[in-house]
């Protein structure tokens, strides 16, 4: 695990590859030490040529590996990744499909708190953008599990540090939790993240991680770890006496030719019946072999390759649990959620394009917008405003993105479609300071770029409107609308004056 970042020149292969949907090539290749990405396109009406350094690299380069760079303080994961089973570069797996060089997906902290150590929180208004390097040094140290180590040096060793071995079963879990479940979607908590959590913490008070609670059949397969365990009847009999640490060493994994032997002491120290173990399959050591299957081909980075489900016989078909509630998502390792973060968990199915989770996101988060503490709660109240303007209830989208901003007047995306709802009820120069601060702020917001660059040509604002377009475009160099849009500008002095009205 100390391997899972690092800066991006470490091990670098230089390669190159040209993306067939989108006619970009691109080159991965050492320059003065540095790590460097080049891009271009040669196609005279989509002109494309440019080259950006690449600072940090995430992941032990087992199944592959993300770069991020960074432009003006604000980070983003590279459009190419390297793949280590078919030892290629290729796309990003979120921009297989882009038609355009995409150079605006924001890193958040969630992901350092996961891969780095000591993860900076980011400055408010966007969640990529640091005042320095987004974490102090690569790969997970000694506090991601420990807590703050640097009081402890101090004082010899007289001042504690955590061992999650000594904590109580839920707070021992949080502790590899933290990083290793990720769940069909996560909530936080008020004025909670990940990011906050410290070992000895409890995950819950900051993170919420739901799934479908019916899931069976092939397409629900438990992806992470934890909920697969949590349906083995290993773990089902033994409660809380098993954990990760059951089989495995924190600080180190076993050499490939001590595998069998470490695995199968860790089974058989509960599966302690001598006679059964002598006579049960002695041609076959391993009893991950038959137990914990692994499927042969993942390059998907936070999928369990190895069965956590224990089944008695390989590939088992999921255990499911059928609850008496008609809802579908349910908190992991169970318990009763609260109406605000059920409604945030069905929000996000919604923005996935699940219309049945809309109607039950707006019934929750409604009730739950009720209580006396919502108020500061702009997470719910962003989530509200788009559940509403989906539905096309503008007005009380509306009010949501007021009391969104309110809570917290850096939220982005409820200012940035609170303009747009200005915008259409003429209220132009409200749009146009909201969108305006959107763009300074969290620039990866392309669209609220591209509405304000419309909004100041209607307002008459020719050079205003050119300059956001330039801004847009220097963090999405090959965004052809913004392109198009500022060629005519460049062109026709009157551009703007002219559609005035
Ligand atoms: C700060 C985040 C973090 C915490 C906390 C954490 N892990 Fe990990 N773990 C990772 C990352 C990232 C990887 C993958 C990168 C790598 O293999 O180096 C990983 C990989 C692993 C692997 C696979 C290693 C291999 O050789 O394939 C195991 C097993 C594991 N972790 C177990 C645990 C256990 C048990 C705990 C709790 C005691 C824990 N982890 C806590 C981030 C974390
Ligand atoms: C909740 C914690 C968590 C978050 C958030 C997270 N990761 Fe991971 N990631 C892990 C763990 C743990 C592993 C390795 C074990 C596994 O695959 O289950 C991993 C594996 C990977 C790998 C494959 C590494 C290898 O060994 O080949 C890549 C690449 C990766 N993550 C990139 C990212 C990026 C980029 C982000 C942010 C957009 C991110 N991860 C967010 C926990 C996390
Ligand atoms: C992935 C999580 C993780 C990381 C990273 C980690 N540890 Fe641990 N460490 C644990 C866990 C869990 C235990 C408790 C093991 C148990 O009791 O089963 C432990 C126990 C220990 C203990 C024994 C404590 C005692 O009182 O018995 C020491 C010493 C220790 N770790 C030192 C370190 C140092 C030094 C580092 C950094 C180089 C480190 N650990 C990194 C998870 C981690
Ligand atoms: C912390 C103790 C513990 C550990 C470690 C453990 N098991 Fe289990 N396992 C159990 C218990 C308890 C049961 C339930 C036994 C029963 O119902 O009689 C069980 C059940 C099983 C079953 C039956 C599953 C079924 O669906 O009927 C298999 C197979 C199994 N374990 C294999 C393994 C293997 C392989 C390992 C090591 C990789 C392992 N176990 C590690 C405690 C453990
Ligand atoms: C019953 C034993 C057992 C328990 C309990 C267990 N694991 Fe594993 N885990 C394994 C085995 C066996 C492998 C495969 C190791 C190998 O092939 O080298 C594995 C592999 C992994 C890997 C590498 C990726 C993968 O899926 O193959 C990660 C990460 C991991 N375990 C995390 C965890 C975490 C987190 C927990 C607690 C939620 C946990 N494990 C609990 C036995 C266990
Ligand atoms: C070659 C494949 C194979 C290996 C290796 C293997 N098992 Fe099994 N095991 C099975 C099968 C198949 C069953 C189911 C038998 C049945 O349903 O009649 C089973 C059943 C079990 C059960 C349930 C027994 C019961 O009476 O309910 C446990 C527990 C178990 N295995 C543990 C282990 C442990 C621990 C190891 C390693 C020491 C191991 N197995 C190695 C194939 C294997």
């Amino acid at each position: 695990m100390s391997h899972a970042s690092g800066p991006a020149i470490e091990g670098l292969l230089p390669g190159s590859f040209t993306h067939a949907a989108s006619g970009v090539s691109y080159r991965i290749f050492e320059r003065d030490g540095k790590a460097w990405l080049s891009y271009r396109r040669d196609d005279s009406n989509r002109q494309l040529q440019g080259e950006q350094e690449l600072s940090w690299f995430i992941g032990s380069g087992k199944r592959g590996r993300t770069y991020l760079f960074s432009r003006e303080g604000y980070w983003f994961e590279s459009p190419v990744n390297w793949y280590t089973k078919k030892q290629v570069w290729d796309m990003n797996p979120k921009s297989m499909d882009a038609k355009e060089l995409p150079m605006t997906l924001p890193v958040d902290s969630t992901c350092l708190h996961c891969h780095a150590s000591g993860a900076q929180p980011s400055l408010p208004g966007a969640r990529n953008h640091f005042a320095n390097d987004p974490f102090q040094h690569g790969g997970v140290g000694c506090e991601s599990c420990h807590g703050d180590t640097t009081a402890h040096v101090d004082s010899h060793g007289t001042a504690p540090v955590v061992n999650p071995g000594k904590l109580t079963p839920s707070r021992r879990d949080s502790v590899c939790l933290q990083c290793h479940l990720e769940g069909q979607v996560a909530v936080d908590e008020p004025g909670r993240s990940l990011q906050m959590f410290r070992p000895g913490d409890e995950l819950g008070e900051d993170v919420r991680f739901f799934a479908n609670a019916n899931a069976a059949g092939a397409n629900s397969r438990a992806t992470s770890q934890w909920e697969a365990l949590l349906r083995s009847a290993c773990k089902r009999k033994s409660g809380d006496a098993l954990t990760c640490t059951s089989c495995h060493d924190p600080h180190g994994s076993p050499r490939p030719e001590e595998r069998v032997a470490y695995y199968r002491a860790k089974c058989v120290a509960c599966h302690s019946d001598a006679a059964f173990v002598a006579r049960h399959h002695p041609e076959q050591q391993d009893c991950t072999a038959c137990h914990m299957a692994r499927v042969s081909t993942s390059d998907v980075a936070h999928e369990q390759v190895t069965d956590h489900r224990i089944p008695r016989h390989p590939n088992a078909p999921d255990v499911t649990f059928a609850t008496a509630e008609a809802e579908r998502l349910a908190l992991i390792g169970g318990g009763k959620a609260s109406d605000r973060d059920l409604g945030l968990a069905y929000a996000q199915l919604a923005l996935r394009g699940d219309a049945a989770a809309a109607q039950q996101a707006i019934l929750l988060l409604d009730t739950a917008a009720g209580h006396g503490n919502s108020q500061r709660d702009a997470e719910l109240h962003t989530q509200l405003g788009l559940l509403y303007q989906e539905g096309h209830d503008n007005k009380a989208a509306q009010r949501e993105y007021e009391d969104a901003l309110a809570a917290d007047p850096a939220s982005s995306i409820a200012a940035g479609n609170l303009a747009i709802l200005e915008a259409t009820e003429h209220n132009l120069p409200r749009a146009l300071q909201l969108w305006r601060r959107v763009q300074q702020e969290d620039p990866a917001q392309l669209a609220a770029g591209f509405n304000l660059a419309i909004g100041e040509c209607m307002a008459g604002n020719r050079d205003a409107a050119m300059e956001a377009l330039q801004r847009l475009l220097l963090f999405s160099p090959d965004e052809a609308k913004a392109r198009q849009f500022f060629e005519q500008l460049s062109e026709n002095t009157q551009a703007c004056s002219a559609s005035r009205h």
